[in-house]
């Protein structure tokens, strides 16, 4: 690196390249002799997002990179788990930008809007990378006239996304890291079986207790069995590879490996990861919170009108909301999870490398 003396100082506006990105506002509406006084905001607020997808893909990059160590370096795990909690923080900002762009009533909108088409929000590339390096499968986005979305990307930008959906993305990293979760057997202990036994009595005295109650009307009472009855079949299914393909996301593996982590993460081995687990669940209820903000604010803006993409707009944009989700097996596992005093004792061959070293020298 140059001496101080012999570098160029550097200076504000030209480190931040502030002459190319305030120059980067180019309004339609203006373009065409017709000047919205609002559509300033909309393109700043639409710049603002693509600047933090941009950082989510920075962060996401190392995290995977971290993960494609093979095995993982357990060093990089809070670094992992510290790159995700910057990636929820910054979805918890990108629900309250939309309480900005509210301020642009829908007459407002209408101003430019038509100055847009076909232009869309479906041709955010970064978003659908961002979708795609975590793992969402495609056959989740809702049809648009019961076709997959044509999201009219242009040459290059359908082959950067066509890399993406090429590279492993971190739904499977995800997978690999959890099946290969070591503690889950010792002579005489099988965790899986262990655990099975546990929560099919906790299932048992869950199904006593809605027959027992007398404050439910038959219809609530089915209705609650029913609920029941699936989450059994799901649970037995993680013990039965076939039918786990058809319910499980996850491989049955990995399901056995967040279970375990979830349910001993009190043990001090069991923490980080389970930071890990507790906040990728946390960034796809962000994101499924910026789904339902973002198709109330077209509801509001819009209407029953479609979008300029093409779709029906909101209906389309709640309909994604409740099916897209990054990590809908985690949630899942709040059904099987069971009281502390209930758990599996753990072998003192395990249990004993479950805490740091020195204790288990000071405790020897
Ligand atoms: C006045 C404000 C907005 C309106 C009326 C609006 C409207 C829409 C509509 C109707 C769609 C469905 C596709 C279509 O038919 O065009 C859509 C999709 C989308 N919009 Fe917006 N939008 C607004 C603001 C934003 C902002 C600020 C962002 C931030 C980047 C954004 C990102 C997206 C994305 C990523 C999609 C694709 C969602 C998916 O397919 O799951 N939108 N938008």
């Amino acid at each position: 690196m140059p001496e101080p003396a012999a570098r160029k100082p550097c200076y504000y506006p030209d480190y931040l390249r502030l002459d190319r990105l305030l120059a980067a506002q180019e309004p339609e509406s203006h373009r065409l002799g017709q000047p919205a006084h609002d559509e300033m905001l909309f393109i700043v607020t639409h710049q603002a997002y693509e600047l933090w997808f941009k950082q989510i893909l920075h962060e996401l990059g190392r995290i995977q990179r971290d993960f494609a160590v093979r095995p993982l370096d357990d060093r990089h795990l809070l670094r992992i788990a510290s790159g995700l909690s910057r990636i929820q923080e910054i979805w918890k900002l990108l629900i309250q930008q939309v309480d900005v762009l509210e301020t642009m009533t829908p007459l407002d909108f209408l101003d430019f809007r038509d100055f847009l088409v076909p232009a869309s929000g479906f041709q955010s590339l970064q978003f659908r990378e961002i979708e795609t390096r975590f793992g969402m499968p495609a056959k989740e986005r809702p049809l648009v006239a019961g076709k997959p979305v044509g999201l009219r990307l242009s040459e290059a930008d359908g082959q950067r996304l066509e890399t993406a959906a090429g590279d492993i993305p971190l739904s499977a990293q995800l997978d690999d890291w959890l099946s290969r979760m070591p503690f889950l057997a010792s002579d005489g202990f099988t965790f899986r079986e262990a655990y099975r036994a546990a929560v099919q009595t906790s299932l048992a005295g869950d199904r006593a207790a809605i027959l027992a109650n007398a404050d439910l009307t038959a219809e609530q009472r089915n209705r609650e069995l029913a609920g029941l009855d699936r989450a059994l079949e799901r649970f037995h299914a993680i013990f039965q590879p076939e039918a786990a393909r058809e319910l499980w996301r996850m491989s049955p593996k990995a399901v056995e490996g967040a279970l375990f982590i979830i349910v001993y993460r009190d043990e001090p081995l069991m923490q980080l990861p389970y930071r890990l687990l507790e906040t990728l669940v946390a960034i796809d209820e962000a994101l499924t919170l910026w789904r339902y903000r973002h198709a109330l604010m077209v509801k509001r803006m819009l209407g029953v009108k479609t979008g300029t993409g093409g779709s029906s707009g909101h209906d389309y944009l709640r309909e994604g909301a409740e099916r897209m989700k990054l990590f809908p097996d985690l949630i899942q596992l709040a059904s099987y999870l069971i009281p502390r005093s209930r758990l599996p004792a753990l072998p003192v061959e395990i249990a004993s490398k479950m805490g740091f070293a020195y204790q288990a020298t000071r405790g020897a």
